[in-house]
């Protein structure tokens, strides 16, 4: 069944229903769609546009179609145009004369406006939790690693020693950010486009401060055509969802180089790798290979939706419809890129020793014996020359800073005694960064106590 049949002589070309429709992909909105037009009919009965026989007759009609669709009885099919045609036609089918006044007051560019609106909350929601869920594991890791040293790289050249936690901690900050940014997003879009009608309101005395607060929006959405054509919510969001690939990404590829026969820093579990057809010796890390490609496709809906957009003159344009499958791609992507990238890490497991091992030899403490030598009173430039020349010695010999013997300092520098062996250490190095943000055991602790309570309260 058509909506618009009405002014039309002939039936519409066969290729064009196709190419007009949505409903292959807008049926995913099927629940928000009824729930939507349930608050519509109760507030067209408040303000006595509907009866109330009216409107029983129709929320019963919908609820039905509901449970119907839930429990597969009732099969969503491609011969109408849309979500909207599917539910209104079969409201009709089931409840005859009521149904057809469901959609009064109402445009579908207003009821899309606010499905999609539905959907993207609900969605904002579940990417939150599963977020949370992934910084709880991030949060158990830290716990567990504030002794775990390992090399702080700067151009992916080894650079001072950090610990796992510190590590761990970078992404945590990152993905609070991520959820910080969705929570503003939802406050943001959180204004109820109904009644807004196809471009200008309508003529009824609709309430729509009702209908917001029915379907618990923080008030009406404020101008009717910008109503209809805010995709603006979309942009933040997909924007959002590519920042957090980004960082999924980033997080994967460390991950990717940690994994690999040259690092041996971690080994992904058996159930989260996979083998090769040829080469009997390998596990790859295909998954995280795979978080990491799939953020280009998220990136590519964004770049999408702005292009799409930035043309349309107000107010409603078809071109709007492109919204819908990208956008449902780029949340299914990320929701399922968040749930096995949790798993990942979550059964991963670190080499300590090698980790370790790898900081010391790659003369990570080379800043903190410059430092040394200042606290004696030499000054830094000179203290970074001394030092440079003794890491070309132990370059020379195949040896650490810490493996060289004092004798050698002293014919470098008469500064030096046994203390600096300690002053050296990788705990010593790591111990003495104690200001806030810093890997030392210390300033790491608090952190992570304070991480916790906003996991609790978040
Ligand atoms: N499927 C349409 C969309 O997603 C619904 C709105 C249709 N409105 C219209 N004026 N044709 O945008």
């Amino acid at each position: 069944m058509k909506l618009w049949g009405g002014r039309f002589t002939k039936e519409t070309n066969q290729l064009v229903h196709n190419f007009n429709a949505s409903i292959s992909y807008d049926q995913k909105f099927y629940k928000q769609d009824i729930l939507g037009s349930i608050a519509h009919v109760t507030m067209l009965e408040k303000q006595a546009i509907l009866t109330s026989e009216e409107k029983d007759a129709i929320v019963r009609g919908l609820q039905g179609i509901l449970e119907d669709i839930e429990n597969g009885t009732l099969k969503i099919t491609a011969e109408h145009e849309d979500i909207h045609s599917f539910v209104e036609a079969n409201l009709i089918e089931r409840i005859g004369e009521p149904g057809k006044k469901l959609h009064t007051g109402r445009s579908r560019n207003d009821q899309v406006a606010l499905d999609m609106k539905l959907y993207t909350r609900d969605e904002i929601v579940a990417l939150n939790d599963l977020l949370k869920s992934l910084m709880v594991v991030i949060h158990r890791i830290m716990s567990e690693h504030v002794n775990t040293f390992m090399p702080g790289f700067t151009h992916l050249q080894k650079a001072q020693p950090v610990t796992l936690a510190h590590h761990f901690g970078a992404y945590f900050e990152m993905f609070r950010r991520d959820r910080s940014r969705l929570r503003d997003i939802y406050d943001r879009m959180n204004y109820c486009p109904l009644g807004a009608g196809a471009l200008a309101g309508t003529t009824y005395p609709l309430d729509r401060n009702y209908s917001a607060s029915l379907l618990k929006f923080d008030g009406p959405t404020f101008n009717s055509m910008d109503s209809v054509s805010d995709r603006d919510y979309l942009i933040e969001l997909l924007s959002a969802l590519s920042t957090i690939m980004m960082h999924m990404s980033r997080f994967c590829e460390e991950i990717i180089l940690w994994n690999s026969n040259e690092y041996r820093f971690v080994e992904i579990d058996d159930s989260y790798s996979t083998g090769s057809s040829i080469m009997p010796q390998k596990k790859n890390p295909d998954i995280a290979e795979l978080v990491r490609g799939k953020t280009g496709r998220v990136y590519g809906a964004l770049i999408s939706l702005l292009t799409t957009m930035k043309g349309i003159p107000l107010a409603y344009n078809k071109d709007m419809q492109e919204d819908k499958e990208l956008t449902f791609d780029a949340i299914d992507t990320v929701k399922g890129c968040l749930a096995l990238f949790t798993g990942m890490i979550d059964t991963m497991k670190f080499n300590k020793p090698i980790m370790e091992a790898s900081a010391k030899n790659g003369f990570t403490n080379a800043t903190d014996a410059a430092d040394y030598l200042v606290n004696h009173g030499v000054p830094f430039r000179d203290a970074h020359g001394i030092i440079g020349q003794l890491v070309l010695l132990c370059i020379e010999k195949n040896i650490a800073l810490d493996d060289l013997p004092l004798e050698e300092y002293k014919k470098i520098s008469p500064v030096f005694e046994e203390d600096i062996y300690e002053a050296i250490s990788m705990k010593t190095c790591v111990e003495k960064r104690n200001t806030i943000g810093a890997p030392g055991m210390e300033a790491m602790k608090k952190i992570i106590t304070a991480n916790a309570v906003y996991l609790e309260e978040s």
